[in-house]
């Protein structure tokens, strides 16, 4: 049941009291009356009104004082001041004292009541409107909410590119005050070289012909975001979807352009991802082809470095050929130098896996480095108890040589090389920029103070023959076989520079739980053994230089020319055979197959793997099967006696047990 407006009659003639109430009754209000300040004031005690007819002029009370009271009681309460005075300046003291109107005496009835109505109207009109109000203060409040809980950046701006709003989006990703971006242009966040692009679309979207989309635009981040942020990150590459406002329908011709409000998606991990992708995709093409390469082009140098070793025993130094046939030896090994770095990012690469002290390999190479280039101090900075890393040492040393031969090349003039290294707990957020799992890992920082890298630049210095040097000076090989080698122990490498300052290059390599095994030592070259090596290669060049050197060095060789060859002859003479050299790589019956049936012959033999070249994994397979030792072609005599002594001569403990290669 709606509730009836209450009215209160106040007034000293009884007469006016009652026919007052009669009038108003007619129209469906609640009267009350009193004819007496005193009973008026009982009668407001307990009881709320819409609106009070006030006689001004009362004996008891003064009709100023009432309305005080009243509007005090309850200041919802509309008083109609009811006088004999004619004066206006009566009229409008009353008003400026709270009145809502005046009625003077004697009225019409029809003028009461307007009155009243009217007083009644508005009070219904307010009361509207403030619950219009509320409900405008809770949806602007809820859309609020939606705004600021968003990843996104959202915001507007006027007609001229300036905010008049920003989401505290902006603080987290941008690591901006929001409110400092109000009434700035909108340049004031978008990287230097996407402005013209940026005022492209906001002018297109102001002539309404073409809605924004999709478009990715780089925003910059401030100062304050480089310290909590990687290194890596200094702009962030945002999605926009914006939308033109205007102060009528689009399709009319003579609106008026108000601004535009937008949505801006942080999609930098996007970005970063779909980068290494498409870097790793071309990294394994390059590193299929690179791996075909070296393995054919080792065995070539396999045979130079075979024949050339043999002359040179025949040769005394005095002999004209001595000189040249070390050349030969010199070339070969730079040849042999080359396909290293292209087997550095070739797929999975890496054969000599060991728990190791990166500090030694650190030193060591620096050192080495340091002896050639006196124009450059070195500092060096190394974490006292830092973790073991599961790495092939040969190949790390190379990724640092190639390292600090760059950044001597960054250097012509002199400058300082920082070394450093320290153990990390990448946590998941800089492990997701870094392209890592969350872990423990060892990062080597390599700084020099050089010309730096230019960021056009910097984007493409791990791509395999990528150079800025001249032509012969440089291959472009050195980086990406570093990045290769990295990836291919689970890590990476970051790089940080600027340009006129210096570089800094940063391998993560991911630590390892096992200890540190020490090194066995270098067997010596001897030519008195009268053991028999079976030697087993598809390569006729290589049998035959391979069969020459193991003569020299006092064994006596059979040769097999294929896997199933090498079972015969191993069925055969397997109690005379002492050792296998076996070939990974070979048609037909390949190193893996052909080492399993030998080895299903007789469970001890020793075998010396060798390969120009291993397809994914191989090496590594027949290792962990039990395969005492490898040797990359193309090798020395010098090493190649050592490798067969040390298996020789060791017990026979196989090269790996259980570990963990891939
Ligand atoms: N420390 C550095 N300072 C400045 N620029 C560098 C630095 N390291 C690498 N670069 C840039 O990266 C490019 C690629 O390096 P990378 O080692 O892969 O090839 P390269 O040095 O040109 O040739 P290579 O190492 O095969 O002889 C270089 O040409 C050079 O522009
Ligand atoms: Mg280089």
């Amino acid at each position: 049941m709606a509730f009836l407006p209450k009215i209160l009659i106040v007034d000293d003639e009884p007469k006016m009291c009652e026919s007052l109430r009669m009038l108003l009754a007619v129209k469906d209000y609640e009267v009350y009356t009193a004819a007496s300040g005193a009973e008026a004031r009982a009668i407001l005690q307990d009881r709320h009104f819409d609106v009070a007819l006030v006689d001004m002029v009362m004996p008891d009370t003064d009709g100023h004082q009432l309305m005080d009271l009243i509007n005090q009681k309850d200041p919802d309460t509309d008083v109609i001041v009811i006088t004999g005075d004619t004066s206006l300046e009566f009229a409008i003291g009353a008003l400026k004292r709270g009145a809502y109107d005046y009625l003077r005496k004697p009225f019409e009835f029809e003028e009461l009541l307007a009155t009243v109505e009217n007083a009644l109207e508005q009070k219904r009109l307010k009361k509207e409107n403030e619950l219009i109000n509320a409900k405008l203060e809770w949806s602007e409040s809820r859309y609020g909410r939606l705004v600021e809980s968003s990843p996104d950046i959202i915001y507007a701006l006027d007609e001229a590119g300036n905010f008049t709003f920003i989401s505290n989006a902006v603080e987290r990703l941008l690591c901006m005050n929001r409110e400092d971006l109000i009434s700035r242009h909108y340049n004031t966040i978008i990287h230097e070289e996407d402005r013209e692009k940026a005022k492209w679309f906001f002018n297109e979207r102001r002539t309404g012909e073409r809605s924004t989309t999709g478009v990715e635009l780089r925003l910059i981040s401030s100062e304050a975001c480089g310290e909590s942020k990687s290194f890596e990150v200094r702009h962030l590459t945002i999605e926009l979807k914006s939308t033109g406002v205007y102060d009528r329908d689009v399709a009319d011709s003579s609106k008026k352009f108000l601004g535009t409000y937008g949505v801006a998606r942080d999609i930098s991990d996007r970005k970063r991802l779909e980068t290494q992708l498409r870097h790793a995709q071309k990294m394994e093409a390059v590193g299929t082809l690179a791996g075909g390469i070296a393995h054919d082009f080792n065995n070539l140098l396999m045979g130079i470095q075979g024949y050339a070793s043999l002359m040179l025993l025949k040769t005394d130094r005095g002999h004209p050929h001595h000189k040249n046939l070390n050349s030969i030896e010199q070339l070969v090994q730079n040849g042999a130098d080359l396909t290293k770095q292209l087997l550095g990012f070739a797929r999975d690469g890496k054969y000599d896996v060991k728990s190791t002290n990166m500090n030694e390999i650190a030193r060591d190479t620096i050192r080495m480095f340091g002896r050639t280039k006196k124009e450059i101090s070195i500092y060096e900075e190394y974490e006292e108890a830092i973790w073991p890393v599961e790495v092939d040492q040969g190949q790390l040393q190379q990724v640092l040589l190639n390292i600090f031969v760059n950044a001597g090349q960054a250097m012509l003039g002199g400058g300082d090389l920082t070394l450093v290294t320290k153990n990390v707990n990448l946590g998941a957020q800089d492990a997701r920029v870094l392209g890592l799992q969350p872990a423990k890992y060892v990062r080597i920082s390599v700084s020099d103070t050089g010309v730096g890298i230019e960021e056009e630049t910097r984007q493409r210095i791990f791509e395999p023959f990528f150079t800025t040097k001249e032509f012969g000076h440089g291959t472009g090989l050195g980086l990406a076989s570093a990045y290769g080698i990295i990836q291919n122990h689970q890590g990476t490498i970051a790089v940080d520079s600027q340009v006129g300052q210096g570089t800094t290059f940063h391998i993560y390599l991911p630590a390892s739980e096992k200890g540190i095994k020490d090194e066995k030592l270098f067997f010596g070259y001897d030519h008195n053994d009268t053991q028999t090596v079976l030697l087993v290669d598809d390569e006729d060049v290589i049998l035959k230089v391979g069969s020459q050197i193991l003569q020299e060095l006092g064994y006596t060789v059979l040769t097999a020319g294929s896997g199933r060859e090498a079972l015969e002859i191993y069925s055969t003479y397997r109690d005379e055979i002492d050792i296998v050299v076996l070939d990974m790589i070979m048609p037909g019956m390949g190193g893996g197959e052909t080492y399993d049936s030998i080895k299903a012959l007789k469970l001890d033999v020793k075998v010396l793997l060798s390969s120009g070249y291993s397809i994914i994994g191989e090496a590594s397979a027949i290792l962990n099967r039990g395969c005492q030792g490898f040797i990359q072609k193309p090798f020395t005599m010098k090493s190649f006696s050592e490798k067969l002594r040390e298996i020789l001569d060791g017990e026979n403990t196989p090269m790996y047990q259980n570990s963990q290669l891939h």
